[in-house]
């Protein structure tokens, strides 16, 4: 019996590979042999088609949701492009007549489905981990019109996303966090069409972000909305409509064709309340532009985010968005709004949600974390690490909330790699893009934390700056969140810390004796001195700093480097912690380019419900301890503009594994990952409490401000 078993798979692998092979299959005439290929050997190395040109504001437009439950097949094994190109393993969707006598071993059903937009790892715990392959499938009755084009929108699909139509391969997207859509037009047929998205959560050193260096969970899946949008054969694919000059209430823009007739047509734009009616003409390639003057414009701010009703229409077709008016600006080390100094009371967020484990997905969700930034008495929330979903940004249009946009390049990225240089251009491109009339966003953040410092980073982010710069035409200025030099800024205070240790009474004899011995063998010498004078000054001297207009700064006093600190001097670790503490309020950050600053991130882990009157570490107690520590640090720094403090709400991590604590949760949010406030979040919401109060006072918005206004305004930025 062992011997017959053992023989049949010998013959059948063989005949397998035979038939399976382009000669097996083109000899059967069934099927192209180019896109045949073997069975075990995976994809075929071929050129995919890029995606069509992005639609902006897509539920405005004749758009079809395709939300909801989608079948899916989990394809750890890389079978996905044979099962879905010859389509003869498919139960129902099979590509031959189906004689009865076909062999199927795969089938889209009810029986798997994952809700869509959504990601995987929380709908189905067996994929929690899950970084591959999933195939998702949906059938669509439908008789397409002749003279229209039909685009399949996708608010965004972590991390590469390949769609076949009726079996045939359409198009590749990479990124996993901006918008994308296809033309499918040539695809569809009357009658019944099934969407093919094959998913790949895969990340590795050359993607962004990376897999290893990227301290956030990395979902899978069509984790954005999904719709079907019809446009006549000519239609506007693109736009921005902003205003160029507060003074003169001059709005400029432009507009964009796709399809095709788009040279020399002409496009109405109507803003009804500021009395703007504009006819543009487009040129050979479909663009056209156009400066027009408003009257008695209400401009856009987090006190009045008033929105206008803006209608652009080609022939009979409109299309309708709701835009702020505003005008972001540097001028010396301070970025204004609408000519007065930004006044930014900020809060980093991930794109989770209190509402239920996973992404944030509906407005709904959204909603539930905004609600929060405002308890928090904030107006600006850092958008980490990259571009969230649509309803997000136009939540904060509405509510007036301040946003820093951000693109995933996260800490290590492969900079001399051109492949990953493309993908992080159009990231960055996609992310601009779908989001340049959106008042909400005041800056673009290129990267966060990245390092090393080297001539490669540095050519790789100048470059994704650049293309910020030319998409964005309102000049929103470049952020980045940069990276200090610890040995040069943290010598200064060191020295501070020791003399601090030697005060403290609890430090125990022998340790005071060796320190003493050390103090003994080394001159008081300051660090960087800040030009204010006083204290311990952090001077960012990140070359990035030549780059960006806006110097963001990540910072862990109270947090992280006290561990390090007690390491290198042998000393207890809670002793170092109470010396740094003490010595905070006495640290001041600045930046070596005279530019505006925001320290992007300060913050201290805690366990929601953990509590310790020796103020332990991990406990809420102490979590409190170092914002009230980083809020009277901060507000000493004259030119730190503003915070983001990290971070709003636990969030999902592959980094942090601590158990009891963390499991898989970065425990610096001010509420847990259900939304249970810590003690921190009413010392924070107390301090912006007082700021705003302060503000509507009619105290000058904004922080006690760098006193270097004397610098030159920043090249570029629209005057104001
Ligand atoms: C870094 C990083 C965050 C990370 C945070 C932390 O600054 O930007 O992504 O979560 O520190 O250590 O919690």
């Amino acid at each position: 019996m062992h011997k017959t078993i053992a023989k049949v798979p010998a013959y059948a692998f063989l005949l397998a590979l035979i038939l399976l092979s382009p000669q097996g299959i083109a000899a059967s005439g069934e099927k192209d042999a180019d896109t045949a290929i073997d069975f075990f050997q995976g994809d075929p190395d071929i050129e995919y088609p890029a995606p069509a040109p992005l639609l902006v504001n897509p539920m405005a437009r004749d758009y079809r949701s395709l939300n909801g439950p989608w079948e899916i097949i989990v394809d750890e094994a890389g079978m996905g492009w044979r099962v879905i190109t010859q389509g003869d393993y498919f139960d129902g969707d099979t590509v031959y007549p189906d004689t009865g006598m076909m062999l199927k071993e795969h089938s889209f059903d009810s029986r798997t489905q994952l809700q869509v937009p959504g990601d995987w790892n929380s709908q189905v715990p067996e994929l929690d981990r899950y970084r591959s392959r999933v195939l998702y499938h949906k059938a669509l009755t439908m008789t397409p019109q002749a003279g229209k084009r039909y685009l399949l929108y996708f608010g965004g699909a972590n991390y590469t996303a390949d769609l076949f139509v009726n079996n045939a391969l359409v198009g590749r997207h990479v990124g996993g966090y901006t918008a994308f859509d296809f033309d499918v037009t040539g695809f569809l047929r009357p009658g019944k069409n099934t969407f093919i998205v094959r998913v790949d959560a895969a990340l590795d050193e050359t993607t962004i972000p990376t897999m290893r260096t990227s301290d956030f969970w990395k979902y899978g899946g069509i984790t954005r909305d999904v719709g079907l949008i019809t446009e006549s054969d000519t239609y506007i694919s693109q736009y921005h409509v902003y205003l160029h000059d507060r003074e003169k209430s001059e709005i400029r823009g432009w507009v964009q064709l796709a399809g095709e007739r788009v040279a020399n047509r002409v496009v109405a734009l109507d803003i009804k309340d500021a009395g703007v009616k504009v006819r543009i003409e487009t040129n050979a390639e479909g663009r056209g532009e156009f400066t027009v003057q408003a009257k008695d414009l209400a401009l856009w701010s987090p006190e009045s985010p008033h929105l206008y009703d803006v209608a652009l229409s080609l022939g009979d077709a409109s299309l309708e968005d709701r835009i702020g008016f505003r005008i972001v600006s540097i001028k010396g080390s301070t970025i204004l709004l609408n000519g007065k100094p930004m006044p930014i009371r900020g809060i980093s967020m991930h794109e989770e949600t209190v509402l239920h484990p996973g992404l944030s997905a509906s407005r709904e969700d959204v909603m539930a974390q905004f609600k929060l930034v405002r308890e928090l008495n904030a107006n600006f929330v850092r958008l980490a690490h990259y571009p969230h979903n649509e309803h997000t940004v136009r939540l904060a249009d509405e509510m007036g909330l301040m946003l820093w946009s951000e693109v995933p390049i996260v800490s290590l990225i492969d900079w001399g790699n051109p492949a990953t240089l493309a993908v992080a251009k159009s990231q960055v491109a996609e992310n601009v893009t779908r989001d340049l009339n959106r008042a909400s966003v005041v800056m673009w953040s290129i990267s966060n934390e990245s390092f090393p410092q080297t001539q490669a980073r540095l050519d790789f982010l100048s470059a994704l700056a650049a293309t910020a710069r030319e998409l964005d035409d309102s000049d929103r200025p470049i952020a980045s969140a940069l990276v200090g030099n610890p040995k040069e800024e943290f010598a200064d205070i060191g020295k501070h810390l020791f003399a601090q240790l030697l005060r403290d009474p609890a430090l125990p004899p022998s340790t005071r004796e060796r320190l003493m011995a050390i103090a003994g063998g080394q001159s008081a010498s300051g660090g960087a001195q800040s030009e204010s004078g006083g204290g311990m000054a952090v001077v960012i001297d990140d070359p990035l700093g030549e780059v960006v207009d806006v110097v963001g700064y990540n910072e862990y006093f109270g947090w992280y480097y006290s561990k390090y600190f007690a390491q290198s001097l042998g000393v207890d670790e809670g002793l170092m912690r109470n010396a740094m503490l003490a010595i905070m309020p006495g640290i001041r950050f600045e930046n070596a380019f005279g530019k505006p600053m925001i320290i992007s991130e300060f913050g201290a882990g805690a366990k929601q419900g953990l509590h310790s009157d020796k103020g332990f570490i991990w406990s809420e107690e102490y979590q409190a301890r170092v914002y009230r520590q980083q809020l009277q640090m901060l507000a000493q720094s004259p030119c730190v503009q503003g915070f983001t403090p990290w971070v709003l709400k636990d969030f999902r991590s592959h980094l942090r594994e601590l158990n009891g604590i963390q499991e898989t949760y970065n425990r610096k949010g001010l509420v847990s990952e259900t939304g249970q406030r810590k003690l921190a979040f009413q010392v924070l919401a107390d301090y912006y409490g007082q700021e705003k109060a302060r503000e509507e006072a009619g105290a000058e918005p904004g922080r006690a401000l760098c006193q270097r206004d004397s610098v030159e305004a920043v090249p570029g930025a629209t005057g104001d």
